[in-house]
């Protein structure tokens, strides 16, 4: 008999254009676990308008983040790929959770406290609850893993406080899922200012490369990377942030190890090293924003894969959604 494979959740909002940060992050890391585990992707459009969003790009940008991962090699035939508006019980099981999740854990969440700071107008209960919706995506799924990018540890320890503490209350019925966050490349950084993330919301535009940036976009700003005043190409994240930024993302665009990328590197100066990580970069992107924009087109098959995605979705989450009802007490007819 064919061994139960355990289930991976992840999700990524259709917020602003993706990041290199993102894709290797996160759904490059989707890829090659697909085969590993039982996998569900989702596209977290209920998370994105905790900030506000245009209603038609949010939209948009749900049909270009799918036509994406396809491009990006995540199979729709092999992985459950939906939208998480589609499917009803993540606000459901949401609303439980939340009564047993306490404000004062919320308002310590860093993202939180970063995300109020940024959108001081629109310190909504969405964005105070986010955490607790994206402990509903993976717990309605019985997800043993979640590969998630650094930046969301935090989100995935209250959830699996929330799992046990439920578990507890009532009696075991979530799995306490496990984060996989990856090391080499976990954490790309800002091209302007090597000490922070790569964001989609840096604030020099420069900083980021997007998924969907040209090949010259990719160069210039490979080329206007912030170093240091040495000469040297050598992987010292401490002393040398901005040369190993450049180096790790060097090295997981190409697949190279960091020792091989440095050896290559050794001798050359920093305009040669610049260009060489500018074509790496491109070498990867161009041919998935071919493939992103060939999909785009075919709305039908988007569609197809977008209102299969929802149904098995909805078949596993509300088996979960169903189990939390009964121990809650919620009355369900005669189901
Ligand atoms: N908050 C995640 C992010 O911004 C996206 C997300 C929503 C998520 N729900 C999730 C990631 C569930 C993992 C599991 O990156």
């Amino acid at each position: 008999m064919e061994e139960k494979k355990k289930v991976l959740y992840s999700a990524v909002q259709p917020t602003n254009n993706l990041t290199i940060g993102n894709y290797v992050g996160a759904i490059r890391n989707w890829v090659q676990l697909q085969s590993e585990y039982d996998c569900y992707y989702a596209i977290a459009n209920m998370h994105a308008i905790t900030v506000k969003q245009e209603p038609a790009l949010l939209r948009q940008r749900t049909l270009e983040l799918l036509a994406l991962y396809i491009a990006c090699g995540v199979d729709p035939e092999q992985c459950v790929l939906y939208v998480q508006s589609q499917v009803p019980c993540h606000a459901e099981l949401a609303w439980v959770l939340n009564t047993i999740t306490y404000v004062g854990e919320m308002e310590r969440m860093t993202q939180f406290k970063d995300k109020s700071a940024r959108h001081a107008e629109n310190i909504n209960m969405g964005l105070m609850d986010y955490p607790v919706l994206m402990a509903a995506d993976i717990l309605l799924y019985q997800a043993d893993v979640v590969p998630v990018g650094l930046d969301q540890r935090q989100h995935l320890e209250i959830t699996r406080d929330i799992a046990v503490r439920f578990n507890n209350r009532y009696s075991p019925t979530f799995t306490v899922p496990e984060g996989i966050y990856r090391k080499v490349g976990a954490k790309i950084c800002d091209l302007q200012d090597p000490t922070k993330k790569m964001s989609k919301s840096g604030e020099d535009p420069n900083g980021a490369i997007f998924m969907g940036d040209d090949k010259d976009t990719i160069l210039r700003k490979c080329k206007r990377a912030v170093t240091d005043s040495e000469t040297e190409v050598r992987y010292d994240p401490d002393t040398k942030p901005g040369v190993s930024n450049l180096l790790s993302i060097y090295s997981v665009m190409t697949g190279k190890t960091m020792d091989e990328s440095v050896r290559e590197f050794a001798g050359k100066g920093y305009g040669d090293f610049k260009l060489a990580v500018g074509e790496a970069v491109a070498d990867v992107l161009i041919p998935i924003q071919q493939e992103q924009k060939r999909l785009l087109a075919d709305k039908a098959y988007l569609n197809g894969v977008l209102n299969r995605g929802a149904e098995a979705a909805f078949r596993t989450a509300r088996k979960t959604l169903s189990k939390v009802y009964r121990k809650v007490g919620f009355y369900q007819g005669d189901k």
